[in-house]
Order: C-alpha cells, then sequence, then structure tokens
C-alpha cells in the first residue's frame, strides 16, 4: 500500500463484536474529518510532512511510530493547537485549519493531550465539568446574580461530568485535587473531559501511558464502546498490543511522513514497519 493511501479509511473486520457493526457501517460513512497535506515546519526542521488522515464515525483510527515521528505534532494541528505551514483539515467537510483550538472544539472535535493539562486546586470533577460550561444556557448576569437557572445549568452540568467520571472508573476519585493523582489517571480525568464536550471526533494522545494492565484493557472497551457510539476516533499509542485489540485502522508515522496504513494485521506484517518502528520497541 503507497503512503498515498495511508489513511483511516480502510474497511476492516477489526474490533470486538458489539463495535464491530458500528465501525463496518462507519467505513462507507462520511469522514468525520479529513486532513490533507498536513505540514508544520519548526524553524529549518520538518515535523510533520504530506500528512493525510480521514477519520470515520464509529471507527478507530490509530496512528503509532517512533518516539519523535511527529504523532502529538499531528494532533495538534487538527485540533488548532498548532496552524499547519500547510495542508488542509476538515471537520463534516468544513476547513478548519487556521481556527483557535477554541473554534476547533466548538465544530465538535476533542482531543487529550500526552502531558495533561490539569489546574493547580481543582478537584477531578471541576476539571471535567469545565468542559460542560459550553453547554449552559444562563446569561452572565444570571451566572453573577447567582439565579435559579444557573443553579439548574450547574447541577445538569455536575450529573454529566460525574456521568463520564464513571465511566473512566474515576468516579471515587471526583473530589480529590486533579494534580494529586497518578499521572495515569490524571491522563484518564482528561479523557472524561474530553468527552464531556460531546464530541464528534476524539483525539487521545497515549491515553493508556502510565496505566496498569486491567486500567488498559478497560480503557480498551472504553474506546471501543465510544466508537459504537458513532465518535471518530484517533488514537495515539505506543502498546502495540491495544492498537491491534483497538483499532479498525492503523496510520504509521515515521519522521513525519506516512510510512504505511491499513488494517491492524497488514501494518504488522509490514516490513518497513517493522524495521522504522517495531523493530526500535523490540530493541
Ligand atoms: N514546538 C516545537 N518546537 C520545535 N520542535 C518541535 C516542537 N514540537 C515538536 N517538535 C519536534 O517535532 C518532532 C515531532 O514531535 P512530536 O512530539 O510530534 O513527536 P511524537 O511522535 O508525538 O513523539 P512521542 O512518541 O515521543 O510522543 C520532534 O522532533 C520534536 O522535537
Ligand atoms: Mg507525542
Amino acid at each position: 500500500m503507497s503512503a498515498a493511501d495511508t489513511t483511516g479509511e480502510v474497511r476492516t473486520t477489526g474490533g470486538t463484536a458489539t463495535a464491530g457493526a458500528a465501525a463496518t457501517a462507519g467505513a462507507t460513512a462520511a469522514p468525520a474529518l479529513r486532513a490533507e497535506g498536513l505540514r508544520r515546519t519548526f524553524g529549518a526542521f520538518v515535523a510533520v510532512d504530506d500528512v493525510a488522515i480521514t477519520l470515520r464515525p464509529g471507527r478507530v483510527t490509530a496512528l503509532i511510530g517512533p518516539n519523535g515521528a511527529g504523532k502529538s505534532t499531528v494532533i495538534n494541528l487538527l485540533a488548532g493547537t498548532l496552524i499547519p505551514t500547510a495542508g488542509q483539515v476538515r471537520i463534516a467537510d468544513v476547513r478548519v485549519e487556521g481556527l483557535r483550538a477554541e473554534e476547533v472544539a466548538l465544530r465538535g472535535l476533542a482531543r487529550t493531550f500526552q502531558t495533561p493539562k490539569l489546574y493547580e486546586g481543582m478537584t477531578v470533577l471541576d476539571m471535567v465539568m469545565l468542559a460542560r460550561d459550553r453547554f449552559g444556557r444562563a446569561s452572565f448576569l444570571e451566572i453573577a446574580l447567582s439565579l435559579p437557572r444557573t443553579r439548574r445549568d450547574r447541577q445538569a452540568s455536575r450529573a454529566a461530568a460525574m456521568a463520564h467520571l464513571e465511566r473512566v472508573g474515576l468516579g471515587h476519585q471526583a473530589d480529590r485535587l486533579a494534580t494529586s493523582l497518578p499521572v495515569g489517571s490524571q491522563r484518564l480525568v482528561d479523557v472524561a473531559r474530553a468527552l464531556a464536550s460531546e464530541p464528534d471526533v476524539l483525539l487521545l494522545d497515549e491515553p493508556a501511558a502510565g496505566l496498569d494492565h486491567t486500567e488498559t484493557h478497560e480503557l480498551t472497551d472504553l474506546i471501543r464502546a465510544i466508537a459504537g457510539e458513532g465518535l471518530a476516533v484517533l488514537l495515539v499509542e505506543h502498546d502495540m498490543r491495544m492498537v491491534m485489540s483497538v483499532a479498525d485502522d492503523v496510520v504509521v508515522l515515521d519522521r513525519g511522513r506516512l510510512l504505511a496504513g491499513g488494517t491492524p494485521e497488514e501494518v504488522a506484517a509490514n516490513p518497513a514497519v517493522i524495521e522504522a518502528y517495531l523493530g526500535t520497541v523490540a530493541a
């Protein structure tokens, strides 16, 4: 398969039985996100070069590659955290490259961070409730005066945030300071925060880093369930066992360029991938 074909749109039978139907349907669904010709330079250094990625509703696309390959930079480019030097990003066919991250988020994209950005002094629940702010109906004046609609908004926001925390297995940690949690749990708070914005497109940057075996397994199930609900998911992940079990499609990045793409099985058997990526992991 050529690099030009390495988008997340290859039909596959990957995934669990329950999510499989949604994933198969998603293979032909209109893209939730499509990026083409993505390039980003830092001075003379080319971090991302001519990358194309298509994410479809109901499908999990894994983005893998060695350290420094440009995976987080791709997420930053898709999410509006970084502006591309060249290339296009469309969400539901509307161009978004050049928009600020907050504006991209309003168009239905949520992302987690490889290093979660949690605020000092805020509880786990507060962090997730932040993502619910845009659903509030109270006006600035109503909020300032703490009028009933403000309180109702807050109760609804709290209930929704708790439900998302329960989903990532952190309901019992809701009142702890977010920054006091182990880093693996902090990443799960970030996942709950991203889910709480009720996105159509979810970008996860190494969400399993720092989790133990059981937690990783639970996160794998959660990601499949999320895709089963129709979200388009991009998963950056080093754990190949997790990638093999959760991804419908895999895109491989090496030194900023697409190296290969296809089903997890195709990619795992690709000699160029084994040399560039799996070989370095085994070493
Ligand atoms: N703001 C920046 N300024 C300069 N160079 C940068 C910047 N951000 C990323 N880079 C460089 O771009 C390259 C790709 O970085 P990136 O963080 O995207 O890699 P990655 O694939 O996510 O790696 P990892 O698996 O270690 O998280 C690296 O060489 C990195 O040093
Ligand atoms: Mg990274």
